[in-house]
């Protein structure tokens, strides 16, 4: 008998900033042959961070070519400005940024009514205790493991404390948010993370980069 998957079984989430964005369809089709849970989007918009990435039109895109669920994270200084957008684009989860310039309970708040699961992120350098009041309004929290703006930097070890202390607060609190990891993560790091308590594990370079998706994916699963 397969066993039944669980809430918080390990979920890996090849982050498409670091596919080939020349071929948007195939490379999705790679990821879901290689055995991805989920797509992450990162969008960008040249303002919260510097990079800029894409938009809604692709979110839709690749809404069009799959059923996967798709993990939307939003580096974007007014996630409320532009939230219905990714909304309509065929979004399943929308994570805004704590550090954005927004009323998070009200986007959060937003996200949810439209009948999308909604996260929370926090970059490296921004305390645990930002997203506190708010732990009870998501169905994610993303805890960053590089600072948000480029793909292909390396995983911040110091990260793990604070994954480890969010954790911790779910458990006391009762609450059964996901935790997910965000930054340089590979089969070593995504291990060192579920240790820590996080479950959703994000990978660019990691997945797409890789000659052997389907062998990263299962090693990031396993390790
Ligand atoms: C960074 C992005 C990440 C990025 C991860 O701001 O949020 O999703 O694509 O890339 P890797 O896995 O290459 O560190
Ligand atoms: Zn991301």
């Amino acid at each position: 008998m397969i066993p039944k998957r669980t809430f918080h079984d390990r979920v890996i989430a090849p982050s498409l900033l670091a596919a080939d964005f020349s071929r948007i369809g195939e490379e999705v089709g790679r990821a879901v042959r290689a055995g991805a849970d989920w797509l992450h989007l990162d969008v960008m918009d040249g303002h919260f961070v510097d990079n800029i990435s894409f938009g809604p039109d692709i979110v839709q895109a690749v809404r069009l070519t799959t059923d996967l669920f798709l993990d939307v994270h939003l580096m974007l200084s007014r996630p409320d400005h532009y939230l219905q957008r990714f909304i309509d684009a065929g979004s399943d989860l929308i994570t805004v940024h704590v550090e954005a310039d927004h009323d998070v309970a009200n986007t959060l708040r937003a996200i949810r009514q439209s009948g999308l699961q909604a996260g929370l992120a926090l970059n490296p350098a921004t305390p645990l205790s930002t997203v506190e009041p708010f732990l009870d309004q998501i169905d994610l929290l993303l805890c960053m493991t590089v600072v948000a703006g480029l793909g292909g930097q390396s995983f911040m070890p110091e990260v793990l404390e604070k994954i480890a202390a969010a954790a911790q607060i779910r458990r006391t609190r009762n609450l059964s948010f996901h935790i997910e990891v965000d930054g340089g993560i590979g089969a070593v790091t995504a291990a060192r993370c579920a240790v820590a308590g996080a479950n959703v594990m994000v990978a660019g370079s990691a997945t797409f980069r890789m000659p052997d998706m389907a062998a990263a994916i299962t090693a990031m699963r396993m390790a």
